[in-house]
């Protein structure tokens, strides 16, 4: 009787009722009273260990009623309190050591030998299948790392006037390189294509020696690839080198660089890469070039073999007798030497090689003027491109592993699903979460791989070893006594019958047959025998593996063959179909497991590494852009979104005006993508246009359009000149001073004015009043004395 049988009758109905809702609820493949290591029937101790990471396997020879074998496989703690012997349980389980830890350097020394900038350096793990174990992987850019930097040249006729402007070339670059790196080194090498027709110019017959012959000018005679100069410190050899370059010419327009580009990276002797340093290599060209399979129109049909074939000249010589390589063999070598490929193309050709170095990781493409003017800015802005960005590559995983990844960049937020950290300065330091899982058992007892970052030589080497295998395998005794005299081998507690025999001891043969024992082979009455995918012998059910696939279970019930399939494809090839349902492998999610964790695609550079620019949320590696009016890959594009004249105003800030946020800390070239034009006045461009505008540091008012035309491309349309408060004016104050202070006085005076008027009118209007109520008398006053006297003059008679 299993432990939980017995525990569950025990505790009477109400445990036995909550048992069995945990049980139906836990999963649908559970059999009621099992758990997963006793409901797939395993017969075998490795079968058992490969179930799930919690099973474990007794392998004591008493053990289990009869010894049967599917109690055997169990929890561990089952098998224990079931009495088998703690050395006796099988279970081995997953571990993880560190072996070496160095800590990381800060800079470069003298000798590069001791430099660290991956930490750990090496670690082992043993995993059980299905089991998954966790470490974190450090990464740090040294300073002043020393630089390699070697120069291919595409010296077709059309770059001419290339090579005039590089002879200046060496002392700049060295100059311009001399802030980044004091331990500089240069080298020079240069290309044409196949020495064959149709490549080739061959008529008139001088044109072979000159192929210039048919435009009366003198140049070389037409070369595959040749290294002129290894790598040196020494800037007048790189000079003197250059000087000495003609041009050649050729009869088609693609040029046979990849070719140059294969020598260049696996001759790493003639080259002189240093092992410990940054190795950039620079491929300049007007052209498109040729690739894998087009030598075939010259007869060539032997693939590239990755191989260095320069002679003692330093000539490339099976230019004429390997194909070009294929971008996946370029990659491949790229990786395995740490070469940054970095294309500088001119405008006519650069969405060609950008198309390209999305196809070959780790390559950086940059724009070259016509006359390769600007290529010591290019070289520079591309190594600090380089250098900004950590991205882990992962060499020989075994197939059987899986491996997750969360990022911890800058400000110690973890992206989900991230192996990578852009917009880093020399000197940071960034974590990634690994996490590792078993997903089958490999052939091999154990397997390396290594992780690095992406052109350093630093790497972590680790060692897996596959838990798949019970140490009692080795104790195995073929043709035992204990299994019916021989008609089976003992192993690990139980018999593996020879074909024709089965019971837990081999004591049945197939030929006997009753019918009686059928009944023990059908879940429901009325349903078929094994669920109709197996026979029952001896009492069992012994089930019949198709084409499909294993089937098991008591009853035949279960398969991994029928789950869900996306494109065809079981669990979507990302996990392991499990009686019904998909258990997705780690990295995968959904129940077809069609979903990846990884958010890689999500992050948008031009808003500071957030996932879906902040717009949206990111859904099996797609962005799902919930804001109002966003699109794009990562919903990056959205005039009308609130936030997009704040994000543009950086760019405008950083790529017109030369200052700001974002030119600062050099990431202008990396985030704004935009087009900048200036204009006099805003005009109306399309409905989606949207009009910005913001105060810059000297406090004028800057006007912009944000417009993105049909193919994504982003247009800003400045205003040349900004809205500028203008100082005020000392007279024009004054005289406003003055004239107020009149103005001021006039108003006062009119209103003394009306003031005294108003009250000379009530006064006057009083006394009228006051007049017209008296009544005065009309005599004469008594007091009134006539201004005239008469007095009659008695003397007087007249005349
Ligand atoms: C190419 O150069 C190598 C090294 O010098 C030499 O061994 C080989 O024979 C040469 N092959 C041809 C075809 O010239
Ligand atoms: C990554 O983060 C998610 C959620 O934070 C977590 O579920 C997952 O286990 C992590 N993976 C690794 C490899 O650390
Ligand atoms: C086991 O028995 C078979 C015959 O039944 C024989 O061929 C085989 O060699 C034996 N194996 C061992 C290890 O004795
Ligand atoms: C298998 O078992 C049967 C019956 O127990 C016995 O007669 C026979 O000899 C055994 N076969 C072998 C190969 O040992
Ligand atoms: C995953 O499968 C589901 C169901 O078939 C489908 O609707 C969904 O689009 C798939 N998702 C992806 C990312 O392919
Ligand atoms: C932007 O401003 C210009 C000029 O004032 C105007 O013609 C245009 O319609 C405006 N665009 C939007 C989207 O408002």
């Amino acid at each position: 009787m299993s432990s939980r049988l017995r525990y569950s009758s025990a505790m009477g109905s109400f445990l036995h009722r909550v048992v069995f809702l945990y049980l139906s609820l836990s999963s649908a493949s559970n059999v009621y009273g099992s758990n997963i290591c006793t409901s797939r029937g395993v017969t075998t101790c490795q079968q058992c260990l490969a179930v799930d990471p919690i099973c474990a396997w007794c392998s004591q020879e008493e053990f289990g009623k009869g010894g049967s074998s599917a109690s055997r496989c169990d929890l561990r703690q089952n098998l224990l309190d079931g009495g088998c012997a703690s050395g006796d349980v099988e279970f081995p389980s997953s571990t993880l050591t560190i072996h070496e830890d160095a800590p990381l350097s800060d800079k470069a020394s003298g000798t590069a030998d001791d430099v660290t900038q991956i930490k750990p350096q090496k670690l082992s793990m043993t995993l059980r299948p299905g089991d998954a174990k966790r470490f974190t992987v450090s990464v740090k850019q040294v300073e002043d790392y020393p630089v390699d930097l070697y120069y291919l040249m595409d010296l077709s006729f059309s770059m001419k006037d290339d090579l005039a402007r590089l002879r200046t070339l060496g002392n700049e670059l060295a100059a311009s390189m001399g802030s980044t790196t004091s331990k500089l080194r240069m080298g020079f090498g240069a290309f044409v294509d196949k020495t064959l027709s149709p490549y080739m110019l061959m008529f008139p017959p001088e044109a072979v020696e000159n192929p210039c012959y048919g435009i009366n000018e003198q140049c070389l005679a037409q070369f595959g690839f040749k290294h002129v100069l290894s790598l040196t410190e020494k800037v007048a050899r790189f000079n003197e080198e250059v000087d000495k370059q003609q041009v050649s010419r050729n009869r088609d327009a693609p040029e046979g660089g990849f070719d140059a580009v294969m020598q260049a990276v696996v001759c790493k002797d003639k080259i002189g890469w240093r092992p410990d340093a940054s190795h950039l290599l620079v491929y300049t060209t007007d052209a498109k070039t040729h690739i894998a399979l087009d030598g075939r129109i010259a007869g060539i049909v032997q693939p590239n073999d990755g191989q260095c074939h320069l002679d003692d000249d330093n000539m490339y010589n099976k230019s004429t007798v390997l194909d070009y390589p294929s971008l996946a063999l370029m990659t491949e070598k790229m990786s395995e030497n740490n070469i940054n490929l970095i294309f500088a193309v001119t405008s006519y050709v650069l969405p060609l090689y950008t198309e390209y170095s999305r196809l070959i990781p780790g390559t950086t493409v940059g724009t070259l003027s016509d006359d390769s003017g600007n290529v010591i800015e290019l070289i520079k802005e591309a190594y600090e491109k380089i250098r900004s960005k950590v991205e882990l590559e992962l060499l020989g995983v075994p197939e059987e592993l899986n491996l997750a990844f969360n990022a911890s960049c800058l400000n110690g937020e973890v992206i989900r699903g991230l192996k990578s950290c852009s917009g880093l300065k020399i000197g940071d330091t960034v974590s990634f979460s690994v996490e590792a899982q078993l997903r089958g058992c490999p052939k091999e007892k154990s397997s390396t791989f290594t992780i690095k970052p992406r052109g350093f030589k630093d790497s972590l080497e680790v060692t897996v070893n596959f838990a798949c295998d019970c140490d009692c395998e080795a104790k195995a005794e073929a043709n035992s006594s204990l299994c019916s005299n021989g008609n089976g081998t003992y192993e690990c507690g139980v018999c593996q019958c020879h074909p024709g025999r089965l019971g837990p001891r081999c004591e049945c043969s197939v030929d006997d047959y009753s019918p009686s024992d059928d009944v023990n082979c059908i879940p429901k009455p009325g349903t078929p025998i094994c669920s109709g995918r197996g026979n029952c012998l001896c009492g069992q059910c012994s089930c019949h593996s198709n084409e499909f696939g294993q089937v098991w279970g008591k009853y035949c019930e279960c398969d991994d063959f029928n789950c869900l399939r996306f494109k065809g494809k079981l669990c979507s090839d990302h996990g392991k179909c499990d009686c019904g349902s998909c258990k997705c492998d780690v990295g995968w999610e959904g129940e077809n497991c069609n979903c990846t964790t990884v958010k890689e695609t999500c992050v948008s550079v031009a808003s500071n590494d957030l996932l879906c620019s902040g717009r949206g949320y990111c859904h099996c590696g797609v962005c799902q852009c919930t804001t109002p009016g966003a699109y794009g890959a990562t919903c990056d594009k959205c005039p009308t979104c609130p936030d997009s004249c704040t994000l543009k105003e950086r760019c405008v800030e950083c790529q017109h005006f030369k200052r700001g946020q974002y030119f600062k800390d050099n990431s202008c070239n990396r985030i704004c993508k935009d087009e900048i034009k200036l204009v006099d006045h805003l005009v109306f461009h399309q409905r989606n246009a949207v009009n910005c505008s913001y105060k810059d540091e000297d406090d004028c008012l800057e006007h912009f359009q944000y417009y993105e035309d049909e193919s994504g491309k982003s247009i800003l349309y400045v205003v040349k000149e900004p809205d500028c408060p203008k100082g005020p004016d000392i007279l024009v104050v004054l005289m406003a001073v003055a004239g107020a202070i009149l103005l001021l006085g006039l108003i006062g005076l009119l209103i003394w004015k009306l003031l005294v008027t108003i009250h000379d009118r009530r006064e006057f209007a009083k006394f009228e009043e006051e007049r017209a109520k008296a009544k005065w008398d009309t005599a004469n006053n008594p007091l009134y004395k006539g201004a005239t006297s008469t007095f009659t003059n008695v003397a007087y008679r007249g005349n």
